[in-house]
């Protein structure tokens, strides 16, 4: 019997090596495949069978006599028809999870068929006309950016991956690596024709050790393949700022990972100083589609100026946490609610962040947004690389506001003021909002009494009405303490500001959005009155 079981990264957390050496020693047939990218069945296994292949899941290794029987309790039937996946389009995840990733002879490599059949220039005329936009978080043209590259004159050129995939929350780029290594080496290969490059760097965060070594074993089976054009990995140690393209990019040139001012752009002066294509993951890996399908085919889905199809990662305290590649304009409340099939815990969803940890908190009442750059911009969110972390009503946002802060202190690459310090004073001045919303400043128990030159005072519970005037005044005086917070997220909101306007990158320039947001829709959590929609609900 020949039975597909995944060694994902994830699958293999969840014990799905164990369950694949049972069925070898049961004297199965296993064939080991990528994730399908649904977590709450895995250990997933398939069972070929007369009727096709028939899914088990969550099983364990004690379970193969009962599966192989067909009786065991966790029996899924197709695993396709079920509502998680029959509702996806997957254009780039096609093969994910369904063949042996490094199964060579099972890949058609028709994308890079069609394009070296054809011009240059024509790739990146049908790149541009599928409408394809960065999928790495920024949605800038990848047609446009492939443009540039092209027709700028240089001895040698390059293509670079960025496969630093550090957004907290997210993984389609590791799943993809690791499930489909051939889809990215000829997205990379397609684009190395169409500018003219003959060398690619495929660069890889240290922390994702199963894609390392995938892709290394893909790239040399196809090297004849793609030949002339050549491809290498290249491994990250760790720094979120190596994700943000220059810093990338001299980490690659074997320097400190540092934010480089553009202009000028990577396209026109990139690695080495040599016009450089550098794509996200899952914008290369739409390619092979783009090419064996036509342009026409990818940008019949999507919504306004968002065409094809987004990876988007469910996760966070939610039931259904996976990989759900859909053309744009699903709404924010499909994908966490019906697709996600809401909390873990049972709760209501409180929040949900979109877009990494730099991505704006988004309460349901704005779950009615449809999943578009243009959409979620113009709500003062993001898509980024469409990872969404939900949380229940148990979360307590000022706390995430403070994480945000903290990881960008902690992250920072220390090239500019606003991101350097503002982080820090930004961790400090919310830990005093957190502090003063701590006090016990109990309103029933609350007095007022006179102040100095008249003015109306009220006391908590840590005070007497024998403590007088002075006391009633100190730091503890919830008058005071509400016009000190008031000041800290004043202060708050000014700091967001400069870190928005007046950092180089994203790292610092971002970090707002998961504060700003936290603070406009949860203001209870920072000792405020609740915004309006959530006190209307
Ligand atoms: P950006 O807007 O500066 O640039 C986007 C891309 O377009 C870059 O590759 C840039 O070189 C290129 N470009 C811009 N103008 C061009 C032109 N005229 N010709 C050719 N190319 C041109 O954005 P940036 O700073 O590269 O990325 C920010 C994004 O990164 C954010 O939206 C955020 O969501 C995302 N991000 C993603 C993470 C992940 O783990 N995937 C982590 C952190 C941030
Ligand atoms: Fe470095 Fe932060 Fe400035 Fe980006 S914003 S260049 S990470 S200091």
């Amino acid at each position: 019997t020949r039975v597909y079981i995944s060694r994902d990264m994830a699958s293999v957390a969840l014990g799905s090596d164990a369950v694949a050496e049972a069925f070898a020693r049961a004297g199965c047939e296993v064939v080991r495949t990528g994730s399908r990218g649904l977590f709450a069945i895995e250990p997933l296994v398939e069972v070929e069978t007369a009727e096709g292949r028939i899914g088990y899941g969550p099983v364990g290794p004690d379970d193969v006599a009962a599966i192989l029987d067909g009786s065991h309790g966790h029996r899924l039937g197709k695993v396709e028809a079920l509502p998680f996946f029959a509702k996806q389009q997957r254009f780039t995840f096609a093969r994910c999870g369904v063949a042996d990733p490094l199964d060579i002879a099972s890949y058609d490599w028709r994308g890079l068929k069609a394009a070296r059949a054809m011009a240059p220039q024509a790739v990146v005329d049908a790149v541009k006309a599928s409408g394809l936009r960065g999928r790495g978080g920024a949605g800038f043209p990848t047609g446009i950016k492939w443009q540039t590259v092209l027709a700028t004159a240089a001895d040698e050129k390059f293509i670079v991956c960025n496969a630093d995939e550090g957004d907290s929350g997210t993984f389609a780029d590791r799943m993809l690596m690791e499930g489909d290594p051939f889809c990215l080496i000829e997205g990379m290969a397609i684009a190395g024709h169409a500018v003219g490059a003959g060398h690619g760097y495929v660069y890889i965060r240290s922390e994702y050790p199963y894609a390392i070594d995938t892709m290394r074993r893909a790239i040399e089976l196809a090297a004849s393949k793609i030949a002339p054009f050549t491809l290498e990995v290249r491994v990250g140690a760790g720094a979120y700022v190596c994700g943000e393209e220059t810093a990338l990019l001299d980490s690659i040139e074997g320097k400190r990972g540092q934010v480089r001012a553009k202009p000028p752009l990577p396209a026109i002066q990139g690695l080495f100083g040599k016009p450089t294509v550098i794509n996200n993951v899952l914008s290369l890996a739409a390619v092979p589609f783009i090419l064996a399908e036509g342009a026409d085919a990818y940008a019949a889905v999507g919504f306004g100026r968002s065409r094809g199809t987004m990876p988007v990662q469910i996760a966070g305290n939610v039931k259904n946490g996976g990989l759900f590649e859909i053309g744009f304009g699903i709404t924010l409340g499909e994908l966490v609610e019906e697709i996600g099939g809401g909390t873990a815990s049972g709760r209501p969803v409180r929040a949900v962040q979109v877009g990494g940890p730099l991505g704006a908190y988004m309460p349901p009442s704005m779950f009615h947004l449809p999943f578009d750059y243009e959409a979620f911009a113009a709500a003062g969110g993001l898509i980024g690389h469409a990872g969404i972390t939900v949380f229940d009503d148990s979360v307590d946002m000022a706390r995430m506001a403070r994480f945000a802060m903290e990881f960008c202190a902690v992250e920072s690459c220390g090239k500019c003021t606003p991101c350097r310090i503002g982080s820090t004073r930004g961790v400090e001045t919310i830990d005093r909002i957190i502090e003063a919303r701590a006090l016990p400043v109990a309103p029933a128990e609350a007095g007022a009494v006179m102040g100095p030159g008249g003015a109306l005072a009220s006391y908590g519970p840590g005070l007497r009405r024998g403590d007088g005037v002075e006391a009633a005044l100190g730091s503890r005086s919830p008058l005071r303490l509400d016009r000190a917070r008031d000041k800290d997220i004043g202060l708050l909101r000014d700091l967001c500001d400069t870190m928005k306007y007046g950092s180089l990158c994203a790292l610092g320039g971002f970090t707002p959005y998961p504060v700003l947001s936290a603070l406009d829709h949860f203001p209870e959590d920072f000792g405020g009155a609740p915004a309006l929609h959530e006190a209307a609900e």
